[in-house]
């Protein structure tokens, strides 16, 4: 018989890690004329979709390593202590000697939010600074924003080749287009992917129809299409099965990362092997959870803490 390899990660993450600073009041759109406005909040936090999932999955009790590139500077280091003090292995981490690290300010209000990315090192990794062997050591690997990875883009059909001939599951969020073009060859690359994970407005950008039904069945391409809808909650859909769950609405502070923290939830239900819906509801609590505190990372979910919500939902839903 053979015995099967421990493999040293649940989930590689490729993809954008920076610091966000997180400006949060109720009004906290700029005016110019350099006029002077006061906000309620000023926070300097992990940011970047593909670190705030790997965050996210680490706290939910998954072995996360993450591959990205920071600049020689105050904000690479901030990244990396950021990681390594959420537990993710950052030994494949590169540090790039004269780009400087990328930063998001956010511009955060109860409705609504706006970023404005200076992009760095974010655009900077390349399929060749993924070390030798680490699919072979993982369970999944996730691509996080793939419109700002340019330089990943052409190497992702060889990587999830890589990944699949190692027994790997793969994973993607689009997360938004700056181009507007919205491509960048992710259709060719649909079919490789196992579960794609766009927001309702992605999923209609990318289809290029205003129908999010319609949008989603002409992404079916990748094996699996599970699109977030921010309070509404989130639908996924594979061959034969569709399923819908509602949001769960709790006290809202800021929705920055909910998106990546819910990722995290619906890829650690996928990985525990739960039936697609249980999954679904898993990435919903935790995307819920996580806009309890300003910032992507400070309000994440252990798997005790989301799998009491949904106990919670679920005794809400049955009380008369
Ligand atoms: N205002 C909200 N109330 C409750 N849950 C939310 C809210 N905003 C987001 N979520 C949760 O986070 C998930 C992702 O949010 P969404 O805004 O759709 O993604 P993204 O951050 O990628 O744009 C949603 O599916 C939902 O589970
Ligand atoms: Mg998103």
């Amino acid at each position: 018989m053979v015995s099967p390899v421990a493999l040293d990660f649940d989930l590689v993450v490729l993809g954008d890690a920076n610091p966000d600073l997180v400006l949060r009041g109720d009004d906290v759109t700029p005016a110019f004329g350099q006029a002077e406005k006061l906000v309620d909040e000023a926070r300097l936090v992990m940011g970047g979709s593909g670190g705030i999932l790997a965050c996210g999955a680490a706290r939910l009790g998954l072995r996360v390593a993450m591959v990205a590139v920071v600049g020689d500077d105050l904000f690479g280091r901030f990244v990396r202590e950021e990681l390594e003090g959420r537990g993710v292995d950052t030994s494949a981490v590169v540090v790039a000697p004269f780009t400087p690290t990328g930063v998001t300010v956010v511009l955060s209000s109860p409705q609504d939010r706006a970023m404005l990315t200076m992009n760095g090192t974010i655009g900077d990794l390349r399929g060749s600074m993924v070390p030798d062997g680490l699919m072979e050591r993982t369970r999944h690997v996730h691509v996080s924003s793939f419109f700002l990875q340019r330089g990943l883009a052409p190497d992702l059909p060889d990587l999830f080749d890589d990944a699949h001939r190692a027994g790997a599951s793969t994973s993607l969020d689009p997360n938004w287009d700056p181009s507007g073009e919205w491509d960048g060859g992710l259709m060719a690359l649909l079919p490789q992917i196992d579960i794609f994970l766009p927001n309702g407005m992605e999923a209609m950008r990318l289809a290029r129809i205003s129908d999010l039904d319609q949008a989603i069945a002409r992404l079916r391409s990748a094996q699996m299409v599970v699109v977030k809808a921010g309070p509404e909650g989130a639908i996924a859909a594979r061959a034969g099965e569709a399923v819908r769950v509602p949001g769960i609405h709790r006290h809202v502070v800021d929705t920055t990362g909910a998106g990546d923290s819910f990722d995290a939830g619906f890829l650690a239900g996928f990985l525990a092997g739960y039936p697609l819906e249980r999954s679904l509801m898993l990435g919903n609590a935790c995307g819920a959870l996580s806009t309890r505190t300003a910032g992507g990372t400070t309000g994440q979910a252990t798997m005790d803490e989301a799998l009491a919500v949904l106990d919670e939902e679920a005794a809400a839903e049955a009380a008369p």
